[in-house]
């Protein structure tokens, strides 16, 4: 018999070779206590998060936190059901209209997660005979999104928008094309140039996804991401996002003004074969999305924290995902795995938690710490984060 996980034997044996040198496994941490969006317990220690994607810090708000609660006694603990089935309550529904007045579209349909929202809409709008010109750099969602559909890939270079004309191009004439982007990319934190991309795509006949995970509530004036900040926003077809960053739970879902848009309720697998999100989910993410249409002082101080830290970091003599900040994603570029591993856990022994980012997920190998500000940290909070990086940086040898 073959052992189907050989395949993995040099994953494990990086692994082991990592962990042998004594050092925390950084894919393991456990939070023993979490205390606001901002701090947690972890070994016993008080940790300064900066590592979770709690954009807007939505977690612990208390009008959020009474709606579950309120949902969670009177409609129970979770649907048990499809939402074409018996898995759509009023909950899923008003989830669905504050989705609908926060991007000021016509449709939303809510999904289990944003995972399922890019896996299901994407492959369900772009089957076999179709083309989807996508960034290289997107998502794993995105990429299985496409293969689930069985549909042609064409990448091209990273936010280069020369190499999507010339991929735009070639796609033979007549076929169906889906250009799919996104507003933020989650790894370097730099944003798309959206209002380019989008012009082109449509000179060339294609519909645009645009997947704005990393931008809700925080980029473009009213939240609705990096295509409103450049003035794009209802030349996209389709707006993909989660619950799961400025949202502060889980879920996932997809905004358009399609006419033909409700019909993907019926034939979007990852949709109708999979329960819907419990009651006290849909409640929290309604009332957070509602919430956050009101967010502009909170988008005012996480810009104010992202060009500290960003000023910050640089001037302690990291290299930097980006020259400026883009958005509240500040990648710091490690040499190698081995350091980036080292002063991950130097960090979290001055008490700071960030995430520790390697390839394959990372674009051209890169080992990155990856740090998502959030509008509840403090500005002394950013100062002692500062403090915390040069102390770790100095003992790893990293500046
Ligand atoms: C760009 C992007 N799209 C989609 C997702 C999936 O979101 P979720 O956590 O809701 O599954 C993520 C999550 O990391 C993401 O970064």
């Amino acid at each position: 018999m073959s052992d189907l996980f050989s395949k993995f034997d040099p994953l494990i044996e990086q692994r082991e070779a990592l962990l042998s040198s004594g050092l925390t496994d950084p894919f393991n941490l456990v939070m023993e206590k979490v205390e606001s969006p901002t701090v947690a317990i972890c070994n016993g220690r008080r940790t300064i998060l900066l590592g979770t994607y709690n954009y807007m810090g939505m977690t612990f708000d208390p009008d959020v936190i009474a709606a579950g609660k309120t949902a969670l006694d009177e409609f129970g603990s979770g649907t048990t059901g499809s939402r074409v089935l018996n898995g759509t309550y009023s909950g899923h529904k008003a989830c669905e209209d504050a989705l609908k007045a926060f991007y000021g579209m016509d449709h939303a349909m809510v999904f289990s997660t944003g995972y399922q929202a890019n896996l299901g809409i994407i492959s369900t709008i772009a089957g076999k005979d179709d083309y989807i010109v996508l960034d290289i750099d997107s998502h794993a969602s995105i990429y299985d999104g496409c293969a689930l559909g069985n549909a042609q890939i064409v990448p091209f270079r990273h936010n280069d928008i020369d190499a999507l004309e010339k991929r735009l191009r070639r796609i033979p004439e007549g076929a169906g094309k889906l250009v799919v982007l996104e507003g933020v990319y989650s790894m370097l934190g730099d944003i798309a140039p959206l209002k380019e991309m989008v012009a082109v795509s449509r000179a060339n006949g294609a519909m645009v996804l645009v997947d704005e995970a990393h931008s809700m509530g925080f980029i473009g004036e009213n939240g609705r991401g990096v295509a409103e900040a450049q003035g794009v926003i209802d030349d996209v077809d389709f707006v993909i996002g989660t619950f799961s960053k400025s949202v502060g739970t889980v879920g996932g879902f997809c905004v358009s003004n399609h006419p033909k848009f409700e019909i993907l309720r019926l034939v979007c697998r990852p949709y109708v074969f999979t329960a819907s999100l419990p009651p006290s989910v849909v409640a929290t993410a309604a009332t957070s999305i509602r919430k956050l249409m009101h967010g502009a002082d909170k988008r005012a101080h996480l810009w104010e924290n992202s060009k500290k830290l960003h000023a910050g970091l640089k001037a302690l003599g990291f290299t930097l995902g980006t020259e400026q900040p883009q958005s509240a994603i500040i990648a710091v570029i490690m040499p190698d795995l081995e350091t980036g591993a080292a002063m991950w856990e130097a960090l979290l022994k001055e008490g700071l938690y960030v995430n520790l980012a390697r390839p394959p997920a990372t674009p051209a190998g890169m080992t990155l710490l990856r740090c998502s500000l959030c509008a509840e940290h403090s500005s002394e909070q950013v100062d002692e984060i500062l403090a915390m990086f040069g102390a770790a940086g100095r003992a790893t040898g990293c500046i």
